[in-house]
């Protein structure tokens, strides 16, 4: 196909080479046609492995290149709003970073540029396109969930030797869209009203502000949701795990396996044990009449994050090509971000508990 998509990938740090890669794995839909990076090191580092492609020294400068039909924002979270709202002014497409914005007031921001654009706006949430996420929902929609009481997910990352500036003093909580992205799609037609969050502070004087925060949310049916992040404790991740506890059993998600109990699955078992499901490629056991599975999503899974960047950038570039709703657009993006920016006010007050409110409400 040749009416493929041209790409420009704002930063050259470690996610925008990842994505650089997977378009590359990608060229009857993507094309690498421009990086950009403010720091000359990692502009050049970018240069030495990708050929064919127009380095700029500023974002702004390749936004207003004209040769690019759509950019992937993989900058600091503090810059993501300014430059998606540039790239479409500019009419480009944008495959927005998670968190998908910084403030609030970015937030009603991000909702008015969205809304009045012509060009589209996704958001790059890569576990929305994980296995254990599409599992997830497979379930959910043949009935085997039921309803939903109480959800654990955390995010345990050790990021303390990571060089990144902004990363020191970032409070974590806000980092919640790859544990609230996939838990607010199974809790569809809800969302959370009200936060409290605590930070326990730098107990082993490793220059992070914090070692973890746990947040307690509740949304509007009365879901009660624990969240934690833990990026300065010593934890061999990154490890992203859910623990849903419903009407009909309990499921433990986890990256690379699940495990399952859920009445109408395993309650025919005569020691009533939990299924385990590998979720990743090489675990050469999964069992092979589980046909809930996504086969094309499980073989898939061996690129970036487990198969899940390249299926989301699929889904841009097909929404794209079809002027079709954004796969993943603004009120989900916000939906997942914004909870986290109340927690994070939530723990500088101690723990009282906000009210959260979105630009649609
Ligand atoms: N979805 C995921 O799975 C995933 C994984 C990792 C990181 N991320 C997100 O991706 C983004 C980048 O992460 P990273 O680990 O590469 O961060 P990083 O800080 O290591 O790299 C960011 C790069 O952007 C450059 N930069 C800063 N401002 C810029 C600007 N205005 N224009 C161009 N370049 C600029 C920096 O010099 C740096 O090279 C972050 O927002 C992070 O939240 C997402």
């Amino acid at each position: 196909m040749s009416n493929f998509v041209k790409f420009g990938i704002l930063g050259c740090g470690p996610r925008g080479m990842q994505m650089a890669r997977v378009l590359q794995l990608l060229p009857d839909l993507a094309a690498l046609c421009a990086m950009s990076d403010t720091d000359p090191v990692n502009l050049k580092k970018a240069s030495r492995e990708f050929s064919g492609v127009s380095f700029y020294d500023s974002s702004d400068a390749l936004i207003e290149s004209g040769l690019v039909d759509a950019v992937i924002t993989e900058i600091p979270p503090a810059v993501h709003t300014e430059y998606v709202v540039k790239a479409l002014d500019c009419g480009i497409h944008v495959l927005g970073e998670i968190p998908a914005v910084d403030s609030l007031e970015e937030g009603r921001l991000l909702w008015e540029k969205v809304n009045s654009s012509r060009a589209l706006y996704m958001c790059g949430s890569n576990p929305h396109y994980r296995a254990k996420t599409a599992l997830l929902i497979k379930l959910k929609e043949k009935g085997l969930i039921g309803k939903v009481a109480y959800i654990e997910t955390e995010y345990m990352h050790d990021m303390r030797t990571c060089n990144d500036e902004w990363r020191k003093t970032y409070e974590t909580c806000r980092y919640c869209t790859h544990s609230l992205g996939p838990v607010l799609r199974l809790l569809d037609n809800d969302e959370f009203i009200s936060v409290a969050c605590m930070s326990t502070g730098d107990h082993f004087n490793c220059g992070r502000d914090h070692n973890a925060m746990s947040a307690l949310l509740k949304t509007r049916k009365n879901v009660v949701v624990r969240f934690l992040t833990g990026f300065a404790l010593p934890y061999a991740g990154p490890a992203h795990t859910t623990k849903i506890y419903s009407e009909k059993g309990i499921l433990e998600l986890r990256n690379e396996s699940a495990r399952i109990w859920l009445e109408d699955l395993n309650g025919f078992s005569a020691r009533r044990e939990f299924l385990e499901i590998p979720l990743t490629p090489q675990s050469s056991d999964r069992p092979g009449t589980m046909k809930i599975l996504d086969e094309g999503l499980f073989r898939a899974a061996s690129y970036g994050h487990n198969g899940s960047d390249l299926l989301m950038v699929r889904d841009f570039v097909e929404a794209i090509w079809k002027g079709s709703l954004s796969p993943i657009g603004v009120k989900d993006a916000l939906a997942m971000t914004l909870p986290g920016i109340y927690a994070a006010l939530s723990a500088r007050e101690g723990g009282a508990i906000q009210q959260i409110k979105y630009p649609w409400t």
